[in-house]
């Protein structure tokens, strides 16, 4: 039933929401306050005959499902020449789907312009980097400075909020669909490129000073002359400057976000009580996320973690789902979850029996309020024919649905204990996107990955049970107990002294390889490594060396690391000042004098280091049962291998999931006498959990 359906429900509703402790103006910034969990498909009317419709939305209620996502390619539909709208076949949807109480998220259609707008406007189909533009046949086609095209986006968003303001089902809406940091190399996209630093930097001298511009004779004397930075790595006799090419970065994220912000202004002053999202890609590295959810209601985005035969659902999609919850510090949902066979040429595996449901309760179990399954049904024409959806091509209720269906019927059943749940870490791993593309322009060692190195903490923290919000570099860590903050070769002088401060006042902090070697402009600091955290870490850095892919060195750690590892990739040349060593190299005779990892005692907290990539997971597993026990952080639960362990709560609850990604049953040593929800049963002192099972205990 929709909000806007009376004045009755709508106090109704608004009484939830206080009682609820949220205001009306708070309760739009929620997920579901007082309202039933969103659980549903992305439906697309348009594809399938008028018949069916009806059938659809019946298949639908009988899952359980209340919410399905509409129209966000659909553009061509409601304005098939321009400025005259159609949108009379969706209000007829739109009907059906109330009929069966369904509510509805409507996708603003901007990530395909209709064929009209590229005939009119070429000039709206983005520009490559070889000066040859976009063919029009795809999606994502167009160039985010175009005029043409940000004036007729917003008039097709304006004509469809004021449309459907009234429309009782309507609740939400998505803008555009996955914005993916497409970039444009049109003369339009150059000059606001120009106009961005310009009003960045001031003075050219300032841009030529933060750009390095003296090397190679390249700066600038005018502001027409500066050119879009090559930022390929695959031609390096035309590699871009590493400072111009962050700035790029950074730029296409602005105005990605201004082309968001133009559509969520209108959404807010149209359609107020809505709320306004995004489907984001989870690890996807080309926009700064941060700033991209900034101006959402809540953070959405598209889980597909079923690729290989192997696919690595357990660290990689629950990585992802941290990390979306970290963007606004808040619960999300899941605008496209796994429904089947994915691709879009070949197609990968079937999710086997048991899976859709277990990938959808680790997004639960991770901060998700809301699932949407993609899609609805197989479609049978266009470049997603293999993208398989719940239901086939043929359209019968068989067992994707039925897994999704009683999915569903689950979370429904654990929905009042879920309510105003989410996760809370004791444990922070620091995140940002200079990071991550400065080291994707000059990795510093072959192999070095932003992600690549937060996954060697996550995936320890994974295995011991052990939750982590990943956070942005410039949160506040001093909430935290343990701060991981790998790969952090970008580090601004504020981002020292908080940490400093943080470890200080008793915080315990990690750090590892090419920590401190830059700025903000990725320009590398004149310090001895690790420059201004040197004091808290207790070290000192002079020399370093990548290792070449055939070399490996021993490492022999002490009491605290006892065993035998190999360094593999790279290692600093760590000298410990006040810092323990706690392993150091056994047989590389010019690394003896120094440490591989160390440990300081910095007022009162510690400082972690660790110079080097170890091969072994079994280290990663030690240190992080060092950190761990440092920070006085206990697991409640020691999973078994390949048993994930999430904990949901809020003051007066706690919910313990466990999800067994594992072929075979695992039984799990769990507090006793305590309810699993699903079964209703009290625990004993081991749970046993089926192949791909999930338990949901209340503490
Ligand atoms: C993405 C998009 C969808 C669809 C699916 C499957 O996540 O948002 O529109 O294309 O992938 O390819
Ligand atoms: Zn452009």
């Amino acid at each position: 039933m929709g909000r806007r359906a009376s004045l009755t429900i709508a106090v109704c509703l608004a009484t939830m929401a206080l009682l609820d402790g949220l205001t009306q103006a708070q309760s739009r910034q929620a997920l579901s306050p007082g309202r039933a969990m969103y659980l549903g498909v992305d439906y697309y009317p348009e594809h399938w005959p008028r018949e069916r419709w009806e059938t659809d939305a019946k298949l639908m209620k009988e899952a359980g499902f209340n919410i399905v996502r509409l129209a966000e390619f659909a553009w061509i539909e409601m304005e098939s020449r321009e400025g005259q709208y159609e949108f009379g076949w969706l209000d007829d949807a739109l009907k059906v789907l109330a009929q069966y109480n369904i509510d509805v998220i409507l996708g603003t259609p901007t990530a395909v312009m209709p064929a009209w707008v590229a005939q009119k406007y070429p000039q709206a189909l983005r520009t490559k980097a070889d000066g040859t533009q976009v063919v029009w046949g795809g999606r994502k086609h167009n160039c985010y400075s175009n005029a043409d095209y940000r004036r007729l986006s917003e008039r097709i968003t304006r004509a469809m909020a004021e449309h459907f303001a009234k429309t009782p089902n309507v609740i939400g809406w998505q803008i555009d669909n996955e914005f993916g940091g497409e970039e444009c190399h049109c003369p339009s996209c150059l000059a606001e490129f120009q106009a961005w630093l310009r009003d960045k930097y001031g003075t050219l001298d300032t841009l030529n000073k933060a750009w390095g511009n003296r090397f190679w004779g390249l700066k600038f004397t005018d502001w027409p002359q500066i050119t879009i930075p090559d930022d390929s790595t695959d031609r390096s006799w035309v590699m871009g400057n590493p400072s111009a090419c962050l700035d790029w970065k950074r730029f296409i994220t602005w105005q990605q976000a201004r082309f968001q912000a133009d559509q969520v202004k209108i959404i807010r002053a149209v359609c107020p009580e809505d709320f306004v999202t995004h489907n984001l890609m989870g690890l996807f590295t080309g926009l700064d996320y941060y700033a991209m959810a900034k101006d959402l209601d809540f953070v959405a985005w598209d889980n597909y973690p079923i690729w290989s035969d192997k696919p690595d659902i357990p660290y990689s999609a629950s990585l992802a789902a941290d990390l979306m919850r970290g963007l606004k510090q808040k619960n999300f949902m899941i605008m496209e979850q796994t429904a089947g066979p994915c691709g879009w040429e070949a197609f990968g595996r079937n999710p086997w029996p048991g899976e859709i449901r277990k990938i959808a309760y680790q997004q639960l179990a991770h901060g998700s309020d809301g699932q949407i399954w993609f899609r609805w049904r197989t479609c049978t024409v266009g470049r997603e024919q293999y993208w398989h959806g719940l239901l086939g091509h043929d359209g019968k209720p068989l067992r994707r649905y039925q897994e999704a269906a009683q999915t569903a019927k689950e979370f429904r059943r654990l929905e009042e204990h879920l309510r105003g749940t989410t996760v809370v870490s004791e444990v922070a791993i620091l995140y940002d996107y200079d990071n991550l593309w400065s080291l994707s322009f000059q990795p510093g060692f072959a192999g070095n990955s932003l992600q690549g190195a937060v996954r060697r903490y996550y995936d320890a923290l994974f295995r011991a049970g052990v939750n982590a919000d990943i956070v942005n570099r410039k949160a506040d860590p001093s909430k935290y107990k343990l701060v991981l903050a790998p790969d952090l070769s970008i580090l601004p002088d504020e981002t020292a002294a908080k940490l400093d401060a943080y470890v200080k006042n008793g915080g315990v902090l990690l750090a590892d390889c090419r920590t401190g070697v830059k700025d903000e402009r990725n320009l590398c600091h004149d310090r001895t490594l690790p420059g201004l955290l040197s004091s808290v870490l207790g070290i000192r850095i002079e020399e370093y060396s990548s290792l070449g892919q055939d070399s490996w060195y021993k490492v022999n750690g002490g009491d605290r690391l006892a065993g035998t590892y190999t360094a593999i990739q790279y290692t600093d040349w760590v000298t410990p000042e006040s810092a323990a060593s706690l392993a150091g190299y056994a047989d590389q005779w010019h690394l003896k004098p120094f440490a591989a990892t160390t440990r300081n005692i910095y007022g009162r907290g510690k400082g972690w280091y660790v110079g080097a990539v170890i091969k072994e997971a079994a280290f990663y597993d030690d240190l992080i049962a060092q950190l761990l026990k440092d920070a006085g952080i206990r697991p409640i639960v020691t999973p078994p291998p390949g048993v994930e362990v999430s904990i949901r709560e809020k003051p007066d609850k706690r919910l313990l999931f466990l999800i067994n990604h594992n072929e075979e049953p695992r039984s799990v040593r769990v507090p006793k006498d305590r309810v699993e929800l699903l079964t209703g049963q009290k625990t004993k002192e081991s749970f046993e959990l089926d192949r791909f099972g999930v338990a949901v205990i209340e503490l």
